[in-house]
């Protein structure tokens, strides 16, 4: 067998929030029904709920599964400190879990730091979030670096298809600075932009399937398809749909022959009015790996099997 690929995921989970999606939970359970994956650590990032919501739904899933991988609590805000995404956390119903609630997990940066360092090899790092953390690792510990094999994330658009409220991506758009950094830091990035993400639409029907399971899968399928709810009301469209978006970049690793592959440059705009944390891919350039298609019936089919062979009786 295949060596496992010693791997490190940093998210923004938001499911065991209110009206949450469930992507990031939905890939962090891909990645730990996976036998191709060593997972060394996960990390909390501010993003998707604010970083007290993440770091406490993050914990309790890890807890329900029974998980015993080392995880962090996130303290950090984007570099930008008065950026767009804090309105979108201060608007979120859940109230914040405090730092004191939780004294024995690490701070977010400090996990990376320790588990990076303590790795004999060159470790695989996932950001399906903001890229806060990781910036703020390598702006704090630049020697890092070579510990860092590849960042494989999940971000941007190439044809600016972005989030409600603008043409950016929201990974990219809560921390145009942290992506910036991240792009240009030299490490080997792999992209999933929003183009190969929304290439499948998961409808209820799409998951109806997972009825019938335990209860955590129940409860995935009954936060996704509230949130579809949610997000199809406040955005006016029938029917309701979501993504899977950062189930993307584990099925990559898991399965490179799923995805077409494309080396050109990325970089993000920070300074337009309209336009700040719009990537800029350049195919005529190198420096990056991008995705620009998926079989992405494939990816669905691969994460429900694993994830309901090793979680579907919990
Ligand atoms: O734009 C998609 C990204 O934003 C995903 O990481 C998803 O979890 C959402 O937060
Ligand atoms: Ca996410």
């Amino acid at each position: 067998m295949q060596e496992r690929i010693p791997l490190v995921i940093d998210t923004d989970m938001a499911y065991g929030s209110p009206q949450a999606d469930i992507d990031d939970a939905v890939a962090l359970l891909f990645a730990l029904a996976s036998p191709e994956f060593d997972l060394l650590a996960v990390s909390a990032a501010g993003g998707n709920a604010a970083p007290g919501c993440v770091s406490r739904n993050l914990d309790s899933l890890l807890r329900l599964v029974s998980a015993d991988i080392p995880h962090s609590f996130s303290c950090s805000r984007p570099i930008d400190p008065g950026f767009w995404v804090n309105a979108r956390w201060s608007s979120s119903p859940a109230k914040p879990a405090a730092r004191s609630e939780y004294p024995d997990l690490p701070d977010s940066v400090q996990l990376l730091y320790s588990t990076l360092s303590a790795s004999a090899e060159p470790v695989t790092l996932v950001t399906i979030g903001p890229m806060t953390n990781t910036a703020l690792l390598l702006i704090q510990h630049p020697d890092i670096a070579g510990k860092i094999g590849r960042i494989v994330s999940m971000g941007g658009s190439i044809h600016m298809d972005g989030v409600a409220g603008g043409p950016a991506e929201f990974n990219i758009k809560a921390d145009p600075e942290a992506a910036a950094a991240v792009f240009s830091s030299g490490i080997p990035v792999f992209l999933f932009p929003l183009d190969v993400t929304k290439k499948k639409r998961i409808y209820p029907e799409t998951i109806a399937s997972w009825e019938g399971r335990g209860p955590l899968i129940r409860s995935l399928r009954e936060a996704s398809v509230a949130f579809m709810k949610h997000r199809a009301e406040r955005d006016g469209y029938y029917p309701p749909y979501a993504f899977f978006h950062d189930v993307l970049p584990l099925a990559y690793l898991a399965d490179p022959s799923l995805f077409t592959m494309r080396e050109c440059s990325v970089s993000v705009d920070l300074h337009g009015d309209l336009t700040r944390g719009v990537t800029v891919f350049d195919m005529a350039s190198s420096g990056a790996h991008v995705a620009v298609d998926v079989d992405s019936d494939r990816v669905l089919a691969l994460a429900e099997g694993r994830i309901m062979e090793r979680f579907g009786t919990l």
